[in-house]
């Protein structure tokens, strides 16, 4: 095409509109991280139950500086989060809005997820570095990445655990009740195997995790609750092999970010006794990037893949398979490691995710 021609295409209107969007993407990238932390000082919280309230109210209320929560609020109101009244300078958050942005609303809290921006983004400087030299980081680069983790499983995989995802697994809690041995293969904080250990005494749980912040956080809360059949062990699995020892393996957005995906999932498989059972959730994208255009929040999985679960593997040495493996992956992968039949599930509770139940044949 001649210059000309070029110049004759170019649709100055189109310009104009996606020179908004991109000040509109910016600005909410702002906002998320007011978000952020409005979920991490607990002011969403407060807010919900005040009635409307001065910053001064709304600050003591809250056991916070005064002067900080004012600029938060100017920045929820003109993020239509929070309602303003000029007239009598008191802000209220609507219980509309505290619905999805509170610890106890009734339609979950996506202020979690708000956390991730200003998480991933503190990585700018390293990512900046892997660009030009391919390498990659470690989890003790991310602040506070097991603890924005757990918030996620808490609402992904422990809250639903026993009516949603348990019931995945045909006769898994009359097994469970009746005591059997279960593995969770990059527990994170342990919430999850922390609520079967108390929900279920007959059975013994044990968690392994690379990181051993997360592992002592684990142990400790095991030991607040005084649960003796659960015991969490720092263990990088890579290579990972005990076979035959468990009956139930599950592992929560705990394999693509691993060092050798396809390794651990043919040593869980392994570590099945025969007639076991894998259970595993990983983000539900596809491999293909052109089937995820409307996946939910596709560019927070890409961009968490491009700062955190990419990098993460590489530093370990590993592929890179990234947040974005695509459950086609998965699939092959878990028929690799030797399972005879796999199931996948989408669960309404959980759109950015896809759960696997695989199992080991009797006679395998
Ligand atoms: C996305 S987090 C999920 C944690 C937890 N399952 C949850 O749902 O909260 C992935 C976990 O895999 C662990 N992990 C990554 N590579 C590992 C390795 N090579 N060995 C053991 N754990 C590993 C990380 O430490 C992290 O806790």
């Amino acid at each position: 095409m001649s210059n000309q021609a070029l110049l004759s295409a170019y649709d100055r209107q189109e310009a104009e509109s996606f020179l908004e969007r991109v000040s509109d993407i910016i600005n909410a990238g702002a906002q998320a991280i007011m978000i952020s932390i409005g979920h991490r000082t607990g002011l969403f919280d407060v807010m919900s139950t005040m009635p409307a309230g001065t910053s001064a109210e709304i600050a003591a209320e809250a056991a916070l500086a005064e002067r900080y929560v004012r600029e938060w609020l100017a920045a929820m109101v003109t993020a239509g989060i929070v309602r303003y009244d000029a007239a009598t300078a008191t802000y209220r958050l609507p219980s509309e809005h505290a619905a999805c942005l509170t610890r106890k609303g009734e339609m979950g809290n996506l202020a979690v997820y708000a956390q991730a921006i200003p998480l991933f983004g503190s990585m700018q400087e390293k990512a900046l570095e892997f660009f030009e030299t391919g390498g990659g980081s470690r989890y003790e680069d991310y602040p506070c990445f097991h603890r924005f983790m757990a918030e996620d499983s808490d609402q992904t995989v422990v809250t639903p655990l026993f009516d949603t995802i348990l019931p995945l697994v045909d006769g898994a809690s009359e097994r469970l009740e009746s005591g059997i041995e279960v593995l969770d293969a990059g527990c994170g904080r342990g919430h999850a195997l922390i609520a079967m250990a108390a929900r279920f005494p007959n059975s013994r749980f044990t968690g392994y995790d690379l990181c051993a912040d997360a592992i002592e956080h684990a142990r400790n809360e095991a030991r607040n609750r005084a649960l003796q059949n659960v015991r969490f062990e720092v263990r990088d699995l890579t290579g990972f092999s005990e076979p035959r020892r468990f009956d139930l393996v599950m592992s929560f957005d705990a394999v693509h970010d691993q060092k050798d995906p396809q390794g651990l999932l043919s040593g869980l498989y392994r570590s099945l006794k025969p007639g076991g059972v894998h259970l595993m959730q990983d983000i539900g994208g596809s491999a293909r990037l052109e089937n995820n255009l409307d996946f939910p929040m596709a560019s927070l999985w890409y961009t968490a893949s491009c700062l955190h679960c990419t990098p993460v593997s590489i530093g370990q040495g590993g592929e890179g398979l990234g947040t974005m493996w695509g459950w086609e992956t998965a699939e092959r992968m878990l028929g690799i490691a030797g399972f005879q039949s796999v199931e996948r599930h989408f669960l309404p509770h959980d759109p950015a995710n896809v759960w696997f139940v695989s199992r080991r044949a009797p006679d395998a």
